[in-house]
């Protein structure tokens, strides 16, 4: 038997649902229940804020009213003493205002189109958990190309008892469209996609009329009246090294178009400003059916959601990335970095332009951006037994996963990769013998 929903979810599921909005229809049983207790310890938190005395907050103060704090982690720190401090479980104000207003400089095309203020999670793991718990009920299908990041076992299918419901991600070397299409239009109304560009493993981003196409699906399964979820996955976004390739998140091409589609953004700086340890991410939403108050209400939800698994997320590396936004060198350093990624992207290319005998050892999978591309050895030989000689015989690790090999070209300095090319190739050759 469910239990009675909460007074603060059922007012967030009556504002979700107002105007004929689809949106309070496309969430589970979870996110129904969730809510943000915006009325409990933390309401009258805020409601004492500025008080002469305020005895209300569960953090230590000096008695001067400073952050009650160790001196000798505050001198490795060197930030304001808030650092200290919790942050709201919506996240650190300034840092999704900022997030949001780098979010349109980095995809121009969502200017002037609705959508959400971030919420920070505990970086992209956490927020596609934050989705999850949001959008997926037990035995929910989620619809994604077969070669995809292997987390999403453990996180949908065991986390969150979802189906992995997945279509060839590559037909002849292009993006299977079909593949796609088919499932989006089979039968049931609602459609939880999930959609990772630049792709872990393969390293492959749509080209912008295969976006086009994509979307135009997305679109038309939301016109024969499918209510469907677009999980979108940017771990690596902006590290796109081809031209004509879709430099610019999906969200921007889905946030408007149409009112049964909801697109949720999965992103942060952990890949693309080169802070894996950080643990700082962000979930934002937009559909053309949400009005502002349904905005807020979903970030309700959200930040309920943070507040009711991890509480809130790590201060100090927000504080650290709000001071970075703002300095006039980040915007180079990140290019420099993206260019050493980029060079070794190249290099990779004249690799194969130069030793057309590698086509005897593998088959290059289609990729243009990202840290990753993956290698399909020759039919008859196993990866599996590549990876192991590899390692064995000549000092050099990839990874294994679905029938092909993944190298992180991201960790491979330049001046290694015609080595380890050689090496797979040898590799193959030897176990051909
Ligand atoms: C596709 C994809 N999504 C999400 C993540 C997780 O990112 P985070 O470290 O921010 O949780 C990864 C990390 O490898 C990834 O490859």
């Amino acid at each position: 038997m469910s239990q009675k929903l909460h007074e603060l979810a059922v007012e967030l599921n009556r504002t979700l649902s107002t105007d004929g909005s689809p949106i309070a229809s496309m969430l589970s049983d979870q996110g129904r229940r969730l809510y943000f207790p915006s009325r409990g310890i933390l309401g009258q938190s805020a409601a004492a804020k500025g008080s002469e005395i305020n005895a209300t907050i569960g953090t230590a103060f000096e008695n001067d009213g400073t952050p009650l704090t160790l001196e000798c982690l505050a001198d490795i720190v060197q930030l304001d003493r808030k650092a200290f401090l919790y942050t709201p479980s919506y996240g650190l104000a300034d840092l999704r205002g900022k997030w949001r207003e780098m979010m349109l400089e980095k995809n121009p095309s969502l200017r002037g189109k609705q959508f959400s203020m971030p919420v920070v999670t505990q970086a992209l793991t956490h927020g596609l958990s934050v989705a999850s718990s949001l959008f997926i009920d037990r035995g929910d299908s989620v619809i994604l190309p077969n070669l995809y990041w292997d987390n999403y076992d453990l996180l949908l299918h065991e986390g969150y008892s979802a189906e992995l419901t997945t279509f060839p991600m590559f037909v002849n070397d292009s993006f299977n469209i079909d593949g796609l299409a088919e499932l989006l239009m089979s039968a049931g109304d609602k459609k939880i996609v999930l959609l990772n560009f630049p792709n872990n493993p393969t390293g492959y981003t749509a080209s912008m009329e295969c976006a086009k196409k994509i979307c135009g699906l997305i679109t038309h399964a939301a016109d024969n009246g499918k209510k469907v979820i677009v999980l979108i996955d940017d771990a690596y976004f902006g590290l796109v090294y081809e031209d004509g390739i879709h430099t610019e998140s999906l969200f921007s091409d889905l946030a408007e178009c149409h009112a049964n589609v909801l697109a949720v953004k999965l992103d942060g700086p952990t890949k693309e400003d080169y802070v894996w340890g950080f643990r700082t991410g962000f979930i934002t939403f937009a559909s053309k059916s949400c009005s502002r108050d349904q905005y807020v209400a979903l970030e309700a939800k959200a930040a309920g959601c943070v507040r009711g698994s991890i509480s809130n997320t790590s201060s100090l590396a927000q504080y650290f990335l709000l001071h970075i936004y703002e300095l006039p060198e980040y915007r180079k350093q990140k290019r420099d970095k993206y260019n050493t990624l980029k060079e070794r992207y190249l290099r990779i290319r004249e690799i194969f332009a130069t030793h057309p005998e590698y086509a005897d050892s593998f088959h290059p999978m289609p990729f243009n951006s990202g840290y990753f591309m993956c290698v399909k050895p020759v039919e008859g030989v196993d990866p599996e037994d590549v990876r192991k000689l590899l390692l064995a015989k000549y000092n050099t690790g990839v990874i294994v996963l679905s029938g092909l090999i993944r190298i992180a070209f991201s960790s491979v300095p330049l001046n290694k990769l015609d080595l380890l090319f050689a090496n797979i190739h040898n590799a193959v050759q030897e176990l051909q013998r």
